[in-house]
Protein backbone atom coordinates (compact mmCIF):
# COMPACT_ATOMS: atom_id res chain seq x y z
CA UNK A 1 0.00 0.00 0.00
CA UNK A 2 1.19 3.46 -0.77
CA UNK A 3 0.62 6.95 0.53
CA UNK A 4 1.65 10.09 -1.02
CA UNK A 5 1.81 13.85 0.68
CA UNK A 6 3.78 17.30 -0.38
CA UNK A 7 4.20 19.41 2.42
CA UNK A 8 6.02 22.71 2.19
CA UNK A 9 8.56 24.27 4.12
CA UNK A 10 8.26 27.55 6.61
CA UNK A 11 9.91 30.45 8.33
CA UNK A 12 9.80 30.85 12.19
CA UNK A 13 8.95 34.99 12.67
CA UNK A 14 9.44 33.76 16.50
CA UNK A 15 12.19 31.73 17.07
CA UNK A 16 12.33 28.65 18.47
CA UNK A 17 15.73 27.96 19.63
CA UNK A 18 16.53 25.66 22.45
CA UNK A 19 15.04 22.29 22.97
CA UNK A 20 15.13 19.60 25.88
CA UNK A 21 13.85 16.09 26.46
CA UNK A 22 12.74 14.43 22.93
CA UNK A 23 12.48 17.64 20.86
CA UNK A 24 10.63 19.59 23.09
CA UNK A 25 11.02 23.33 22.73
CA UNK A 26 12.36 25.59 25.16
CA UNK A 27 10.46 28.72 23.99
CA UNK A 28 7.49 29.01 22.22
CA UNK A 29 7.58 29.84 18.17
CA UNK A 30 5.27 31.24 15.29
CA UNK A 31 5.85 30.81 11.65
CA UNK A 32 4.63 31.84 8.36
CA UNK A 33 3.94 27.98 6.28
CA UNK A 34 5.23 28.55 2.83
CA UNK A 35 3.76 27.74 -0.63
CA UNK A 36 6.61 26.93 -3.33
CA UNK A 37 9.56 25.50 -1.36
CA UNK A 38 8.16 22.07 -0.28
CA UNK A 39 8.91 18.40 -0.75
CA UNK A 40 6.78 15.52 -2.27
CA UNK A 41 7.04 11.99 -0.68
CA UNK A 42 5.27 8.69 -1.65
CA UNK A 43 6.13 5.93 0.69
CA UNK A 44 5.31 2.03 -0.45
CA UNK A 45 5.01 -0.25 2.98
CA UNK A 46 5.15 -3.95 2.99
CA UNK A 47 5.50 -6.38 5.21
CA UNK A 48 9.28 -7.06 6.53
CA UNK A 49 11.84 -4.76 7.78
CA UNK A 50 14.08 -2.22 6.69
CA UNK A 51 14.31 1.23 5.05
CA UNK A 52 14.97 2.78 1.10
CA UNK A 53 15.07 6.34 -0.11
CA UNK A 54 15.41 7.90 -3.07
CA UNK A 55 15.76 11.69 -3.75
CA UNK A 56 14.67 12.75 -7.37
CA UNK A 57 15.06 8.85 -8.61
CA UNK A 58 18.79 8.10 -7.21
CA UNK A 59 19.19 5.94 -4.33
CA UNK A 60 20.55 7.70 -1.19
CA UNK A 61 21.88 4.96 0.97
CA UNK A 62 23.35 7.81 3.22
CA UNK A 63 20.32 9.13 4.14
CA UNK A 64 19.02 5.63 5.67
CA UNK A 65 20.80 6.21 8.90
CA UNK A 66 18.79 9.34 9.88
CA UNK A 67 15.04 8.23 8.62
CA UNK A 68 16.11 4.48 10.76
CA UNK A 69 16.67 7.22 13.92
CA UNK A 70 13.52 8.89 13.58
CA UNK A 71 11.81 5.50 13.10
CA UNK A 72 12.98 4.58 16.39
CA UNK A 73 12.13 7.65 18.11
CA UNK A 74 8.27 7.52 17.00
CA UNK A 75 8.37 3.36 17.39
CA UNK A 76 6.16 3.81 20.79
CA UNK A 77 3.80 5.37 19.44
CA UNK A 78 3.28 3.53 16.26
CA UNK A 79 4.78 -0.12 16.94
CA UNK A 80 3.46 -1.52 13.73
CA UNK A 81 6.12 0.04 12.19
CA UNK A 82 8.79 -2.52 13.00
CA UNK A 83 7.35 -5.16 10.96
CA UNK A 84 7.35 -3.19 7.54
CA UNK A 85 9.17 -2.37 4.93
CA UNK A 86 9.66 1.44 4.22
CA UNK A 87 10.18 2.50 0.38
CA UNK A 88 10.42 6.45 0.39
CA UNK A 89 10.95 7.91 -3.06
CA UNK A 90 11.20 11.90 -2.86
CA UNK A 91 11.40 15.20 -4.23
CA UNK A 92 12.49 18.82 -3.20
CA UNK A 93 11.05 21.71 -5.09
CA UNK A 94 14.15 23.62 -4.29
CA UNK A 95 17.76 22.25 -5.24
CA UNK A 96 18.98 20.12 -2.42
CA UNK A 97 22.14 22.28 -1.99
CA UNK A 98 20.32 25.46 -1.83
CA UNK A 99 20.68 25.71 1.72
CA UNK A 100 17.11 25.92 2.04
CA UNK A 101 16.57 23.06 5.08
CA UNK A 102 14.58 20.50 3.72
CA UNK A 103 14.01 18.82 7.10
CA UNK A 104 10.85 20.63 7.71
CA UNK A 105 9.29 19.83 4.50
CA UNK A 106 10.79 16.81 4.98
CA UNK A 107 9.89 15.41 7.96
CA UNK A 108 6.53 16.45 7.89
CA UNK A 109 5.87 14.80 4.75
CA UNK A 110 7.28 11.34 5.70
CA UNK A 111 4.93 12.04 8.80
CA UNK A 112 1.94 12.84 7.22
CA UNK A 113 2.57 9.09 4.95
CA UNK A 114 3.25 7.06 7.91
CA UNK A 115 -0.34 8.56 9.98
CA UNK A 116 -2.11 7.96 6.67
CA UNK A 117 -0.72 4.37 6.13
CA UNK A 118 -1.35 3.67 10.01
CA UNK A 119 -5.01 5.08 9.50
CA UNK A 120 -5.50 2.62 6.42
CA UNK A 121 -4.55 -0.42 8.63
CA UNK A 122 -6.81 0.83 11.44
CA UNK A 123 -4.13 1.68 13.97
CA UNK A 124 -5.72 3.76 17.18
CA UNK A 125 -3.27 6.42 17.64
CA UNK A 126 -3.23 8.35 20.71
CA UNK A 127 -3.68 12.02 19.37
CA UNK A 128 -6.63 13.98 18.94
CA UNK A 129 -6.87 13.81 15.44
CA UNK A 130 -4.93 13.33 12.10
CA UNK A 131 -2.85 16.54 12.13
CA UNK A 132 -2.10 16.46 15.53
CA UNK A 133 -0.90 13.03 15.36
CA UNK A 134 1.03 14.27 12.46
CA UNK A 135 2.35 17.17 14.18
CA UNK A 136 4.03 14.96 16.80
CA UNK A 137 5.81 12.60 14.49
CA UNK A 138 6.71 15.87 12.68
CA UNK A 139 8.06 17.53 15.66
CA UNK A 140 10.46 14.05 16.94
CA UNK A 141 11.55 14.31 13.26
CA UNK A 142 12.76 18.28 13.29
CA UNK A 143 11.32 20.62 15.64
CA UNK A 144 10.76 23.06 13.28
CA UNK A 145 8.65 20.53 11.08
CA UNK A 146 5.97 20.51 13.39
CA UNK A 147 4.56 23.71 12.45
CA UNK A 148 4.42 22.54 8.03
CA UNK A 149 1.28 20.41 9.48
CA UNK A 150 -1.06 23.91 8.71
CA UNK A 151 -0.91 26.63 6.57
CA UNK A 152 -0.95 29.98 7.22
CA UNK A 153 0.55 31.15 10.94
CA UNK A 154 1.35 28.39 12.66
CA UNK A 155 2.25 28.21 16.46
CA UNK A 156 4.38 25.35 18.24
CA UNK A 157 5.27 25.49 22.13
CA UNK A 158 2.82 26.59 25.28
CA UNK A 159 2.62 30.08 26.19
CA UNK A 160 0.31 31.76 28.60
CA UNK A 161 -1.16 33.99 26.29
CA UNK A 162 -2.03 31.21 24.14
CA UNK A 163 -4.89 28.77 25.21
CA UNK A 164 -4.21 25.45 23.20
CA UNK A 165 -0.62 26.08 22.51
CA UNK A 166 1.85 23.64 23.82
CA UNK A 167 4.69 22.20 23.11
CA UNK A 168 4.14 18.28 21.73
CA UNK A 169 2.31 19.59 18.79
CA UNK A 170 1.79 23.11 16.70
CA UNK A 171 -1.52 24.74 16.22
CA UNK A 172 -3.25 26.28 13.67
CA UNK A 173 -2.95 30.27 14.62
CA UNK A 174 -6.45 30.25 16.19
CA UNK A 175 -7.33 34.22 16.59
CA UNK A 176 -8.76 36.27 13.46
CA UNK A 177 -5.93 38.25 11.42
CA UNK A 178 -5.62 41.02 9.42
CA UNK A 179 -5.82 40.28 5.72
CA UNK A 180 -2.33 41.34 5.18
CA UNK A 181 -1.00 38.47 6.44
CA UNK A 182 -2.97 36.19 4.67
CA UNK A 183 -0.99 36.33 1.48
CA UNK A 184 2.49 37.64 2.74
CA UNK A 185 5.67 37.33 0.38
CA UNK A 186 8.71 35.70 1.39
CA UNK A 187 11.42 35.84 -1.29
CA UNK A 188 14.34 33.42 -0.05
CA UNK A 189 18.06 34.70 -0.79
CA UNK A 190 20.57 32.20 -1.30
CA UNK A 191 23.65 33.72 -0.12
CA UNK A 192 25.31 30.57 0.98
CA UNK A 193 24.43 26.78 -0.82
CA UNK A 194 25.96 24.24 0.90
CA UNK A 195 26.08 22.52 4.52
CA UNK A 196 26.03 25.00 7.46
CA UNK A 197 29.59 25.01 9.24
CA UNK A 198 27.40 24.12 12.58
CA UNK A 199 24.26 22.19 12.04
CA UNK A 200 20.48 23.33 14.00
CA UNK A 201 21.11 20.42 16.59
CA UNK A 202 24.39 21.38 17.40
CA UNK A 203 23.10 25.28 17.71
CA UNK A 204 20.11 24.41 19.99
CA UNK A 205 22.85 22.27 22.18
CA UNK A 206 24.77 25.20 22.77
CA UNK A 207 21.66 26.79 24.21
CA UNK A 208 21.62 24.35 27.45
CA UNK A 209 24.40 26.49 29.09
CA UNK A 210 23.86 29.96 27.53
CA UNK A 211 24.14 32.70 29.52
CA UNK A 212 21.14 34.42 28.70
CA UNK A 213 19.28 31.61 28.34
CA UNK A 214 16.56 32.24 30.60
CA UNK A 215 15.89 36.27 29.38
CA UNK A 216 15.79 34.35 26.07
CA UNK A 217 13.12 32.00 26.90
CA UNK A 218 11.05 34.78 29.00
CA UNK A 219 11.30 37.28 25.69
CA UNK A 220 9.96 34.74 23.36
CA UNK A 221 6.93 34.19 25.19
CA UNK A 222 6.57 38.13 25.56
CA UNK A 223 7.38 38.64 21.94
CA UNK A 224 4.52 35.79 21.45
CA UNK A 225 2.03 37.60 23.59
CA UNK A 226 3.34 41.20 21.18
CA UNK A 227 2.68 39.35 17.85
CA UNK A 228 -0.55 38.51 18.57
CA UNK A 229 -1.75 42.51 18.85
CA UNK A 230 0.03 42.97 16.11
CA UNK A 231 -1.25 39.93 13.90
CA UNK A 232 -4.97 41.26 14.73
CA UNK A 233 -4.56 44.99 14.03
CA UNK A 234 -2.05 44.50 10.76
CA UNK A 235 0.25 46.63 12.33
CA UNK A 236 3.11 46.55 9.95
CA UNK A 237 5.74 49.01 11.50
CA UNK A 238 5.57 46.81 14.52
CA UNK A 239 5.85 43.31 12.76
CA UNK A 240 8.97 44.30 11.72
CA UNK A 241 10.66 46.37 14.39
CA UNK A 242 9.74 42.58 15.89
CA UNK A 243 10.70 40.01 13.72
CA UNK A 244 13.88 41.84 12.49
CA UNK A 245 14.87 41.66 16.23
CA UNK A 246 13.81 37.99 16.19
CA UNK A 247 16.38 36.89 13.53
CA UNK A 248 18.96 39.18 14.49
CA UNK A 249 18.43 37.97 18.04
CA UNK A 250 18.76 34.35 16.39
CA UNK A 251 22.20 35.15 15.13
CA UNK A 252 22.83 37.48 18.29
CA UNK A 253 22.82 33.45 20.72
CA UNK A 254 24.83 32.08 18.31
CA UNK A 255 27.50 34.55 18.42
CA UNK A 256 27.15 34.49 22.46
CA UNK A 257 27.05 30.64 22.26
CA UNK A 258 30.29 29.01 23.76
CA UNK A 259 32.39 28.53 21.40
CA UNK A 260 30.89 31.43 19.47
CA UNK A 261 29.83 31.02 16.11
CA UNK A 262 28.96 33.36 12.95
CA UNK A 263 26.47 31.70 10.13
CA UNK A 264 25.73 35.28 8.35
CA UNK A 265 28.46 35.67 5.96
CA UNK A 266 29.10 39.26 4.54
CA UNK A 267 26.63 39.55 1.84
CA UNK A 268 23.90 38.72 4.61
CA UNK A 269 24.82 41.57 5.59
CA UNK A 270 24.58 43.86 2.91
CA UNK A 271 21.46 42.64 2.13
CA UNK A 272 19.86 43.81 6.11
CA UNK A 273 21.84 46.84 5.15
CA UNK A 274 20.23 47.41 1.72
CA UNK A 275 16.71 46.43 3.02
CA UNK A 276 17.06 48.66 5.70
CA UNK A 277 18.30 51.73 3.79
CA UNK A 278 15.68 51.34 0.98
CA UNK A 279 12.87 50.67 3.73
CA UNK A 280 13.91 54.41 5.09
CA UNK A 281 14.02 55.67 1.72
CA UNK A 282 11.14 54.21 -0.16
CA UNK A 283 9.19 54.04 2.90
CA UNK A 284 7.79 50.64 1.51
CA UNK A 285 7.40 48.29 4.18
CA UNK A 286 10.38 45.20 3.51
CA UNK A 287 12.06 43.56 5.83
CA UNK A 288 14.11 40.59 6.68
CA UNK A 289 14.36 37.73 8.26
CA UNK A 290 16.85 34.78 8.78
CA UNK A 291 16.56 31.48 10.29
CA UNK A 292 19.79 29.30 11.46
CA UNK A 293 22.10 30.56 8.29
CA UNK A 294 23.44 33.00 5.64
CA UNK A 295 19.85 33.13 3.34
CA UNK A 296 17.92 35.83 3.78
CA UNK A 297 14.34 35.70 3.74
CA UNK A 298 12.78 39.02 2.35
CA UNK A 299 9.09 39.80 3.77
CA UNK A 300 7.11 42.27 2.38
CA UNK A 301 2.68 41.93 1.73
CA UNK A 302 1.78 41.27 -1.17
CA UNK A 303 0.49 44.57 -1.84
CA UNK A 304 3.85 45.71 -2.83
CA UNK A 305 5.13 42.87 -4.73
CA UNK A 306 5.75 44.53 -7.64
CA UNK A 307 8.14 46.86 -6.13
CA UNK A 308 9.59 44.39 -3.78
CA UNK A 309 10.70 42.05 -6.73
CA UNK A 310 11.97 45.27 -8.35
CA UNK A 311 14.03 45.93 -5.47
CA UNK A 312 15.23 42.61 -5.35
CA UNK A 313 16.17 41.76 -9.47
CA UNK A 314 17.96 45.74 -9.33
CA UNK A 315 19.61 45.82 -6.03
CA UNK A 316 19.57 42.80 -4.08
CA UNK A 317 20.60 40.04 -6.92
CA UNK A 318 23.95 40.42 -6.85
CA UNK A 319 24.07 39.76 -3.16
CA UNK A 320 22.97 36.00 -4.39
CA UNK A 321 25.21 32.94 -4.89
CA UNK A 322 25.00 32.53 -8.83
CA UNK A 323 21.71 35.23 -8.59
CA UNK A 324 19.89 32.66 -7.00
CA UNK A 325 16.05 33.15 -5.29
CA UNK A 326 13.32 31.84 -4.92
CA UNK A 327 9.92 33.63 -4.87
CA UNK A 328 7.42 32.06 -2.42
CA UNK A 329 4.53 33.91 -0.56
CA UNK A 330 2.49 32.04 2.88
CA UNK A 331 0.60 29.06 1.89
CA UNK A 332 -2.53 26.79 2.41
CA UNK A 333 -0.29 23.48 4.28
CA UNK A 334 0.15 20.11 3.19
CA UNK A 335 -1.71 18.29 0.65
CA UNK A 336 -2.17 14.50 0.00
CA UNK A 337 -1.50 13.47 -3.54
CA UNK A 338 -3.10 10.58 -5.49
CA UNK A 339 -0.50 10.07 -7.86
CA UNK A 340 3.14 11.14 -7.24
CA UNK A 341 3.67 13.08 -10.14
CA UNK A 342 7.21 11.72 -11.33
O1 LIG B 1 13.85 22.35 13.48
P1 LIG B 1 15.31 22.59 13.67
O2 LIG B 1 15.89 21.76 14.74
O3 LIG B 1 16.06 22.55 12.38
O4 LIG B 1 15.49 24.10 14.24
C1 LIG B 1 15.06 25.20 13.52
C2 LIG B 1 15.43 26.44 14.18
C3 LIG B 1 15.15 27.74 13.43
O5 LIG B 1 14.90 27.51 12.07
C4 LIG B 1 16.38 28.62 13.53
C5 LIG B 1 14.01 28.50 14.05
C6 LIG B 1 12.63 27.95 13.83
O6 LIG B 1 11.80 28.16 14.72
O7 LIG B 1 12.35 27.36 12.78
Amino acid sequence: MTTSWESPSNIALIKYWGKRDTQLPSNPSISFTLSKCKTTTEVHFSEGTGVNITLDGTDKPEFIPKIEGFLERIMHRHPWLSSYNLQIKTRNSFPHSSGIASSASGMSALSLCIVEFAQKIDFKFDALNFYQEASILSRLGSGSASRSIYGGLVVWGGTPTLENANDEYAIEYPHIIDPIFKNYCDVVLLVEVGEKSVSSTAGHALMENHPFRSQRFSQAHQHLSEIQKILKTGDIENFIRLTELEALTLHGLMMSSSPSYILMKPNTLKIIEEIREFRRESKLPLSFTLDAGANVHVLFPAAVKEKGMAFIKNTLIQYCKENRFIADHVGSGPKRLTNFEK
